[in-house]
């Protein structure tokens, strides 16, 4: 009787919480005008907010304060909010977060839950850092101040990650992975194992957790980068989604909105935030903001709790989605410097959104001016790894009606390449289109 009202109580507190879905953003050096954008494009995507990627709580990187001074006030007077993530993996002083955290989370664009408490997460910190000196340098000094943090980092650095988590770190309010948002190398498809663990692990102990989808297993491939490396599932995206709504976690936070030095970006980035590295010369011009036509109506399925694909429903009525390729073969000379490349397909990609028809959808696929795939499409979402990419022009899928007109295409704006057009580069980012 008692475990049974403990465990109701437990149920009720989660309830608190409504779903939300955030975008892992990489905070860099910005203007204001590009802030507002990003807000802009994000809430037209259907996100809540972003997870803010803060690897700097230096008062003198004053590019890292502007920044996020100039994405919180951009998003004011809507519902769109933000909370910070502190990129561990650059060794910040758990004692100096706090005061970093309350510079901005009395901002009324300031995640919090329902009871004022500000979110907090983290890009690693498990291993590093024990559950004490979170404790003790971290959370318990803002209590001292009023402050008390909702924090749900990502600790999957951690070695005994994911099992007795809650045990192990007492201090956290709720839990996600990084990692699982991938394969593991070799030839598998993405498991949703940890999160499934993690997920009961958490509601046992009235706990959250929050899972996040990701468009593409891959890094990119600079040949002079030294540790590029491929990670199979040409249709992570779709398959993430499929397990997300299956699981119901309680939030999801998609990887990631601008990280141009890793592919899975799905918005801008701008110039000021790559300026000095290597990223411009593999991002620029490869726009991932397709994506959003595979990602907005999957939110709005999550929100209302469907768990099955065949349940997100397009928004417009007619067929949503994009599709996606590398333009450049696998057997270009340059792939053996990537590793893990022998797990790589040539293919064509798609996810697309169905709405019900009294006869089917038609989904069409071209590589190089040939059909190498053809598929009856179902309501919900379709999505399939088309193999047979073929160096040249002429990528693109079609959607055709039941009556056979083409109601929506997706064509490449880039040729396949047999061979790197580039001595220096191996770039293996997608070229990503929606439906129009
Ligand atoms: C921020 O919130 C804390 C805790 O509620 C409060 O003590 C503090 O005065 C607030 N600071 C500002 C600048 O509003
Ligand atoms: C991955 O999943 C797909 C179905 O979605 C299946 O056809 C394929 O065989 C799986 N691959 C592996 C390696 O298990
Ligand atoms: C990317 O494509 C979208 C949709 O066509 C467009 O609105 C956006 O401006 C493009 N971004 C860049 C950087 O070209
Ligand atoms: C790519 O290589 C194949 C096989 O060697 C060749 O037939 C084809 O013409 C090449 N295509 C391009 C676009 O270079
Ligand atoms: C894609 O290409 C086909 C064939 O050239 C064309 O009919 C169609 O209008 C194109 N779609 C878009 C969105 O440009």
């Amino acid at each position: 009787m008692m475990a049974l009202l403990i465990a109701l109580i437990l149920a009720l507190t989660r309830l608190v919480a409504s779903k939300a879905v955030f975008a892992h953003y990489m905070v860099g050096s910005m203007t204001s005008t590009e802030a507002s954008q990003d807000i802009t494009d994000a809430i037209a995507a259907g996100f809540d907010g972003f997870a803010l990627n803060t690897h700097t709580i230096s008062d003198t990187d004053t590019w890292n304060t502007d920044a996020i001074t100039y994405l919180l006030d951009a998003a004011s007077g809507t519902p769109f909010k933000m909370f910070l993530s502190f990129d561990m993996s650059w060794n910040l002083d758990v004692s100096g977060l706090g005061s970093f955290l309350a510079k901005f989370s009395n901002h009324s664009q300031y995640y919090t839950t329902s009871d004022g408490r500000p979110w907090v997460s983290t890009y690693s910190g498990g291993s590093s850092v024990s559950n004490d000196q979170w404790d003790t340098e971290f959370v318990q000094p803002l209590v001292a101040q009023g402050v008390k943090p909702y924090f749900v980092p990502d600790f999957d650095d951690w070695a005994g990650y994911p099992t007795g988590f809650f045990d192990s770190f007492p201090v956290v309010d709720g839990a996600f992975s990084w990692e699982s948002a991938w394969p593991d190398s070799g030839v598998a498809n993405v498991s949703d194992s940890v999160d499934e663990s993690l997920i009961e692990q958490a509601h046992a102990v009235g706990k959250i957790y929050m899972m996040r989808p990701s468009p593409s297993p891959l890094h990119p491939f600079l040949v002079w980068a030294g540790s590029d490396w491929y990670r199979i599932g040409e249709t992570n995206l779709p398959e993430r989604i499929a397990q997300i709504l299956s699981l119901q976690p309680d939030f999801v936070e998609v990887i990631t909105w601008n990280d141009a030095g890793e592919s899975h970006y799905i918005g801008n980035f701008w110039p000021e935030q790559i300026a000095g590295t290597s990223q411009g010369s593999y991002a620029n011009g490869y726009n991932h903001s397709g994506w959003q036509q595979v990602i907005k109506p999957f939110i709005a399925a999550y929100k209302t709790g469907a768990t099955d694909i065949a349940q997100i429903e397009s928004r417009s009525g007619s067929p949503e989605g994009a599709m996606w390729y590398r333009p450049l073969l696998t057997s270009a000379s340059c792939a053996s410097t990537i590793t893990n490349y022998q797990q790589a397909k040539d293919a064509v990609n798609f996810a697309v959104i169905l709405p019900s028809s009294d006869t089917p959808y038609t989904i069409e696929v071209y590589s190089n001016n040939n059909l190498v795939g053809k598929f009856s499409g179902v309501e919900g979402l379709n999505y399939e790894s088309v193999p047979g990419l073929q160096a040249g022009g002429g990528q693109s899928i079609r959607v055709l009606d039941g009556s056979g007109n083409v109601v929506k295409t997706a064509n490449g704006t880039k040729d396949v390449l047999n061979e790197s057009a580039d001595a220096s580069m191996c770039n293996w980012n997608y070229e990503v289109v929606g439906l129009s």
